[in-house]
């Protein structure tokens, strides 16, 4: 659990798209470097409205992970985190009974029931048993805990927390079932516990839960999806991408950033190329112009920054091919990025002599 800064206030997302400043929400994301799809923000406000978790789906470095990331950060929410790999166990996520603790709690008991009359033990060690299924035994998981402090924020009108539940698709069949009562009850059934169950029921409160899945590993299953809103990101348009690149990038001029998406423009579009560079990538070729000044490219710079997107030997060797075209590319002009550019810097503009 990644707890909440105390010494900021927060805001709760749910209660501003519901008081339909769902731009406020967007604006604030998008202050902290993250820059959301507005088909994809509008989805997420559905998930936020309607308490369902949302199921994001789409390639590497697409910016699954990072959204959830960037709505904890800029309104200073908790976050849970379950990363997905093989092997994940329902107590690691749920929760599990301290073993240990309950069986010192049980001795001492014992040791306390000696001491008693006779007629007294009886009673007293089946106090004890029961005892051994409270709160204090509980060790929640990341899920387990989430949904307990939504609960209790609930109950205090604090925010609820984020769950993000990353690379659904490495969880397995056991993990994604066991998640299907919480997402659908919002509580968590636990045998013997004295409460009965942890959680919230009002979907009003409960966690902001955004799953990720890349779709590799296994394919999940009906029940566990239909417990979702959905969201496929997709690549993002050339101007989206250059929002991108220019708040993940405060520091690079218009040239970094043009030579920057222009050069992995050309490289998407390569017949033959199996693996697409991703925003991951563009962000961090535009970080390397910026950390070593490149204002312009030739043969041997643009080889010298292949490493950043080519990540095949043959997708080398076929790039080794087309270094005229990827140069051509990245300083011929593109009348989507130039134009985007020449907007936000006259001196790009006049340069192209673009009338803005
Ligand atoms: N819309 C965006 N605005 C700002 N930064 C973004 C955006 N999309 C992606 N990024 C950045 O791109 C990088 C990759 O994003 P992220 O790690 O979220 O990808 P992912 O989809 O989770 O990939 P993977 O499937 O490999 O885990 C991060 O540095 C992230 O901040
Ligand atoms: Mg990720």
């Amino acid at each position: 659990m990644i707890p909440h800064d105390p010494n900021r206030p927060q805001t709760d997302p749910r209660r501003l798209v519901f008081a339909r400043k769902e731009r406020e929400l967007y604006q604030l994301i998008a202050a902290s470097g993250y820059v959301p799809d507005e088909q994809n923000f509008s989805d997420f406000c559905e998930s936020l409205k309607s308490g369902r978790a949302w199921l994001i789906s789409g390639t590497r470095g697409s910016g699954k992970t990072a959204f959830p990331e960037a709505l904890a950060e800029a309104c200073n929410l908790t976050m849970c985190v379950v990363a997905g790999r093989d092997g994940l166990t329902q107590g690691e996520i749920l929760y599990d009974w301290d073993r240990e603790e309950q069986e010192v709690w049980m001795r001492e008991n014992l040791a306390i029931a000696k001491g008693l009359p006779e007629g007294g033990q009886v009673g007293f060690l089946e106090k004890a048993r029961n005892a051994k299924w409270q709160r204090q035994f509980l060790v929640l998981g990341e899920v387990g805990l989430a949904y307990d402090l939504a609960a209790k924020g609930a109950d205090s009108a604090v925010p609820p927390p984020v769950l993000l539940l990353d690379e659904s698709d490495k969880f397995g069949a056991s993990i994604e079932d066991s998640l299907l009562m919480p997402l659908e009850r919002g509580l968590i059934y636990i045998p013997r516990y004295e409460g009965g169950c942890i959680g919230v029921a009002d979907w009003e409160s409960r966690p902001i839960v955004i799953t990720t899945s890349n779709d590799l590993r296994h394919k999940l299953s009906g029940p566990f999806i239909s417990r979702h809103i959905y969201s496929r990101f997709a690549n993002p348009t050339l101007e989206k991408e250059l929002e991108i690149l220019a708040a993940r990038n405060p520091k690079a001029s218009s040239a970094q950033l043009s030579l920057a998406i222009k050069l992995l423009d050309a490289v998407r579009g390569i017949a033959g190329m199996e693996d697409h560079p991703s925003i991951r990538e563009s962000i961090d070729v535009a970080a390397a112009f910026v950390r070593d000044s490149v204002e312009s490219l030739d043969d041997y710079s643009l080889t010298r920054f292949f490493c950043y997107f080519v990540k095949t030997g043959d997708a080398r060797e076929l790039l080794g091919l087309q270094i005229d075209y990827l140069l051509a590319m990245t300083n011929g002009f593109n009348p989507i990025i130039d134009r985007w550019l020449g907007q936000r810097d006259p001196q790009w503009a006049k340069r192209w002599d673009l009338t803005v």
